[in-house]
């Protein structure tokens, strides 16, 4: 059982025990896929902007939604790591509710559950609770939580005239592994451009910004919330920068190949470290890039990449090694 399934168990308990009933229609924010929660999969509408949760919910036959619509006598919410992540999908919970609907919240005691319980029995009071799977289940009825929700709004990024928000990738400062490769990417620069794992834009923001050559960036990324954000962010640049909610695992899909590829690939799949995605990077970015298109990555410097760059690129240099991270460049694609 991985810390996903303990949560969901978790979440289902107050259900199996019949403290909590289900109704005919609710909604759940952050839904995972998962079989403790099967029993409800024609009952919830899931919402879920993380596009590989996503299509494992809509693979499990959950109801994945894009939207919900509010007025819900009951709604779930799988807490996560971030503070004021959670703060917000508290507040949005509470707002979808109808006059006397409930909120169920769940997340594991590792994540700062039990003191995310406290403060909303301080702020709100709960209905009920229990401890168990080493998470904690809280729940609430409908109130008011403004304060709560502005905390999902984007802010400023420090040092940058960007904006991002709690629940992307680095929200409050920029990635030092992006910005290192920034600095080195050269002027040579040039036509077709994607970012994979692009987040709220900071690397498409600083190509598109100096490298006049540079025709259009396509930004691929999971997490619809920062895919927002680099909207907002690089809208200046009008249709040079593209955006797909995608997951760069499974490729990039039917695209014209590209000329350079830049990335700075995830290596966490939830609490699991998994060099598996970041390999997985590097096979969709031979796969889309032009035959002399060059491929420029930037990754931990333990990370296991360098093998599996060789085997998809004749050339592949170490362009720097700084700050614990390592930037490549591969190029020279092999034909497989
Ligand atoms: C290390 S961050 C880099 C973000 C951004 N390039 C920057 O410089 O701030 C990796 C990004 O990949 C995204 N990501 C995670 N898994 C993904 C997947 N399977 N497909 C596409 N993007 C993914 C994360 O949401 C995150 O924004």
């Amino acid at each position: 059982m991985d810390k996903k399934d303990d949560m969901l168990r978790a979440l289902a308990l107050p259900f199996e025990r019949q403290e909590l009933t289900m109704p005919e229609h609710a909604f759940w924010l952050r839904a995972e896929a998962g079989e403790a929660m099967a029993p409800w999969r024609d009952t919830l509408e899931c919402r879920q902007s993380f596009r590989p949760a996503f299509d494992r919910l809509a693979a499990a036959g959950f109801r994945a939604v894009e939207s919900l619509r509010g007025g819900y006598a009951l709604g779930l919410v799988s807490l996560t790591k971030h503070k004021a992540e959670n703060r917000a999908l508290i507040a949005q919970g509470l707002d979808l509710l109808a006059a006397d609907g409930l909120l169920v919240c769940c997340g594991s005691k590792d994540s700062g559950a039990a003191s995310l319980e406290k403060e909303a029995a301080q702020r709100f009071g709960l209905a009920g609770s229990l401890a168990k799977h080493q998470c904690r289940v809280f729940w609430l009825h409908k109130a008011q939580a403004e304060d709560w929700a502005a905390e999902g709004a984007p802010r400023l990024v420090p040092e940058t005239d960007l904006v991002a928000r709690a629940g992307c990738f680095s929200p409050d400062h920029v990635d030092p592994g992006s910005s290192l490769l920034a600095s080195l990417l050269p002027g040579s620069m040039a036509g077709r451009v994607a970012d994979l794992g692009a987040g709220w834009g900071y690397l498409a923001d600083w190509v598109l910004g100096r490298f006049p050559a540079v025709d259009m960036v396509d930004l691929y990324e999971a997490e619809a919330l920062a895919l927002d954000d680099a909207r907002a962010n690089l809208a200046r640049f009008g249709d040079r920068a593209a955006f797909h909610w995608r997951d760069v695992t499974q490729g990039l899909g039917e695209v014209a190949p590209y000329d350079w590829v830049v990335a700075n690939p995830p290596f966490h799949d939830g609490a699991k470290a998994d060099p598996g995605i970041g390999q997985a990077f590097i096979r969709a970015a031979w796969k889309a890039i032009r035959r002399r298109g060059k491929f420029w990555l930037v990754a931990n410097r333990h990370l296991p990449y360098e093998a599996e760059l060789r085997r998809w690129f004749r050339d592949v240099e170490t362009v720097a090694q700084a700050e614990g991270f390592k930037v490549f460049q591969a190029s020279n694609r092999h034909d497989r």
